[in-house]
This record gives structure tokens, C-alpha cells and sequence, in this order.
């Protein structure tokens, strides 16, 4: 069932509470915090156009970070209220409240086509218990709801869910941003009945952590290709060696079961023929989270087995070229998790290749869709992020969405 649509909503001079994922990466720089990555904020900027266009007086809430409940000066949303008025071309005022009477009085003084953003929604535990009280408080911030929080709305929080059920007590509309409208169609439907042939590319660490994402997917692709970490537990799982390698030693049934699915539906199940590894040595240093740092010494291509003293960091070149040549014949890619430690030159060879051949197929004509996290990342490093159809803003929501979860941002929505 559609959602209703911002597109539908009549909002000149009414308040519309906005919940947007302005989670961005920051940093402190000279004493004061600066956003790495805009991308969420710039990727918002539609809805917040289209809105200020028809008149609205707009209430953005967001979280940043995970402060448990707590003032954390750090985590504060004014350099983003910023960056926000800066793309904008146009003021954006910042309350430094989340809820009561500043921010009601915030809210009271914008006029038709002001734009305001409330403190961070996780200054207040009661936001991540979905506290119903709360969730009244910033209702009251509310004429209309609307979520373009796509990467939030896997939580069930007051300012997701439960906010929207009391605006529609109250006899509001609660509708879908354009942003999350985008990413339902590309990480939905589109995949629902794709082009064929429909290829997914999965990466990342850990099997445990895409398996469902595997089975549902495996009922809609033609070929899935397997890279990163979680390639060594199905090279484990068969008998092989993986040295130093990460692996899921608990994982191998459940990686054999998904490759004997697979098999079962005749779809094409790609394992890697060949691994850059490297020797680590340890330093005796230790990282900021206490962990000690190895040298990753002697990086070299194996086929096969992963010798002893050796642990795998990225695809191997035989690997990198078969699996492009499979995307090159793609009408949709899928690509979520990256093919191995792309952050270090020496191992980020399979990753940059996997994300030129998605931009060569889409250019043939191809739907490529980045299921968001490290992936996003990796075609970012590689200057290629306006080349593809469409890159999530989620990270956790979309492998939830993508294992066919129905997200609680979603479902608090009207439908049409
Ligand atoms: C994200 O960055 O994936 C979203 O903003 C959700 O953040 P969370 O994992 O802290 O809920």
C-alpha cells in the first residue's frame, strides 16, 4: 500500500514537524564541531524546498549521535541547523530545546516559509523509549507530520513513531518525506520486480549479519557475487584454510544453507577464486579504543587457500574481473558491503573495480541502487557518487528494510 505523500499535503501556514536523519559524521576542529559529510542534510533538501515553497512553517527534528539521554554539547544540532541555512540559501533559526516552552515559542514565531531545527530528539531518554507523553510534547510542535528519515526509521522511537500516531489522533495528516518516498521505490519496488538479469553484490564482515538479507534475495536475483570478511567463513565452511581471516566459525551452516538455497533456485552464487592477504604484525601500539594495531605487512595475491601467517584484506584481481563481467551484462545491481578493507589503498582494489563496473553498467542502461553504509562510502572515495541510480542515506535501516522488515518510521505513515 502507497504512503500519502508530502506531495498531497496542503500546508501553507501550518506547522509541519518534520523528523529528518541529520546523523552526520563531525568532528572537532578548532574548539568547535564540524560535519564531515553533508550528504544527509543535502539529501533533505527537496523536501524542505518543496515544503518552505507551499508556505509552510517547518519544524525539523532530528537525532545526532547517541547521547543516551543526555545534554551532550558535542552532539548538539546547531552546526547543522548551519550547514542546513548555508545549502538552503536562506536563515534556518535553531532552538536549543527539543520540546516545552522555548521551543513552542520557537516554533510560534516562524512565519509561512521558515524553516527551524529543534535540539537533538536524544537529549531526552524518553525519545528512545517512545515515550508517550514525549511524543505528545513535540506533537504539539505539530499541524501535519512528515518523515524523510529514512535512516531512523528503523526505530521505534517517539519522534518516528509515536508522534505520528497522536498527530493523527489529534486529526493530522502524517505523511512520507521525498527522500524516504525515494528510498521505498529503490530499496522497494524497484527490487520487488527488477530488470533481470538482477545481480547483488554483498560484502561487509560478517555472514551473520547478511543472511537474511541473502534469503530474502535470493528469491528475486539471478546471481549474487560474495566479497569482503564474509567471504572467508564460506572458504571455512568448505574446508578451506583462512588463516589469520576474520571468520564465523558458527556461521558455516548457515552460509552452506544459503549457498545449497541458492543452488535451489538456480540462482548463480559467486565465491571469491583468489584473496589479497597481508602478514599482520602487531605493533605493540594500541588504538584509541585499546586495541592493538598491527602492521599489515607484505600484502600479496593467494588463489586458494589463505596461508597460516596471513589474513585476507580484499578480493584478488581473478575475482575483481569475473565479478565485473557479471555486472556488465546487469539490468539491476544491488550493492551492499564493500569487497574488502577499501580504506587502505593496498586492499582497495576489488571494491573501486565492483563500484567502476556498476557505473559502466548504469551507463549501458542499468538500475544500480547502493544499499547505503560502506558501500556509500567506498563510491564516494571513488568520485563516482553521481554515477549511480541511487545511493541510500540508511545504513541500518536499509539491511532491514532489504530483509523485508516493515520499519516502524514507515508503517506510523498514512496510506493512500
Ligand atoms: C544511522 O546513522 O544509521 C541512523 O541515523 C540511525 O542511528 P542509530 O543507529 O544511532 O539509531
Amino acid at each position: 500500500m502507497a504512503k500519502l505523500s508530502v506531495r498531497d499535503l496542503d500546508v501553507n501556514g501550518k506547522r509541519v514537524f518534520m523528523r529528518v536523519d541529520y546523523n552526520v559524521p563531525m568532528e572537532e576542529k578548532d574548539g568547535a564541531m564540524a560535519i564531515n559529510d553533508a550528504t544527509r542534510i543535502r539529501e533533505t533538501l527537496p523536501t524542505v524546498r518543496l515544503l518552505l515553497g507551499k508556505g509552510a512553517r517547518l519544524v525539523l527534528a532530528a537525532h545526532l549521535g547517541r547521547p543516551d539521554g543526555k545534554r551532550e554539547p558535542t552532539m548538539s544540532l546547531k552546526p547543522v541547523a548551519e550547514k542546513l541555512g548555508e545549502l538552503l540559501g536562506q536563515p534556518v533559526a535553531f532552538c536549543d530545546e527539543t520540546v516545552g516552552e522555548k521551543a513552542e515559542a520557537a516554533v510560534a514565531a516562524l512565519q509561512n516559509g521558515q524553516a527551524l531545527v529543534l535540539e537533538n530528539v536524544r537529549f531526552h531518554a524518553e525519545e528512545e523509549a517512545n515515550d508517550p507523553v514525549f511524543s505528545a510534547r513535540l506533537a504539539r510542535l505539530a499541524d501535519v507530520y512528515v518523515n524523510d528519515a529514512f535512516g531512523a526509521a528503523h526505530r521505534a522511537h517517539a519522534s518516528t513513531s509515536g508522534v505520528a500516531r497522536i498527530v493523527r489522533a489529534w486529526g493530522g495528516k502524517c505523511a512520507a518525506g521525498l527522500l524516504m518516498e525515494r528510498e521505498l521505490k529503490f530499496l522497494g519496488d524497484e527490487l520487488e520486480k527488477p530488470a533481470r538479469p538482477f545481480v547483488v553484490i554483498l560484502g561487509g564482515a560478517k555472514v551473520s549479519d547478511k543472511i537474511k538479507v541473502i534469503d530474502r534475495l535470493l528469491d528475486k536475483a539471478d546471481t549474487v557475487l560474495v566479497g569482503g570478511a564474509m567471504a572467508y567463513t564460506f572458504r571455512l565452511a568448505h574446508g578451506g584454510k583462512t588463516g589469520k581471516s576474520l571468520v564465523e566459525k558458527d556461521h558455516t551452516g548457515t552460509a552452506l544453507s544459503a549457498e545449497s538455497k541458492a543452488k535451489a533456485k538456480g540462482v548463480g552464487f559467486h565465491l571469491p577464486v583468489d584473496t589479497v592477504v597481508a602478514t599482520p604484525v602487531a605493533t605493540g601500539k594500541l588504538n584509541k579504543k585499546g586495541r592493538m594495531i598491527f602492521d599489515l605487512q607484505n600484502p600479496r595475491v593467494v588463489e586458494g587457500d589463505i596461508p597460516d601467517d596471513a589474513e585476507g584484506f580484499d578480493i584478488g584481481p581473478k575475482t575483481a574481473a569475473a565479478y565485473e563481467a557479471v555486472i556488465a551484462g546487469a539490468k539491476t545491481v544491488l550493492w551492499n558491503g564493500p569487497m574488502g578493507m577499501f580504506e587502505d589503498e593496498r586492499f582497495a582494489a576489488g571494491t573501486i573495480g565492483v563500484a567502476k563496473a556498476l557505473v559502466a553498467a548504469t551507463k549501458l542502461g542499468a538500475k544500480s541502487i547502493i544499499g547505503g553504509g560502506d558501500s556509500v562510502k567506498a563510491i564516494h572515495k571513488a568520485g563516482l557518487g553521481d554515477q549511480v541510480t541511487f545511493m541510500s542515506t540508511g545504513g541500518g535501516a536499509s539491511l532491514e528494510f532489504l530483509e523485508g522488515v516493515a520499519l516502524p518510521g514507515v508503517t506510523a505513515l498514512d496510506e493512500v
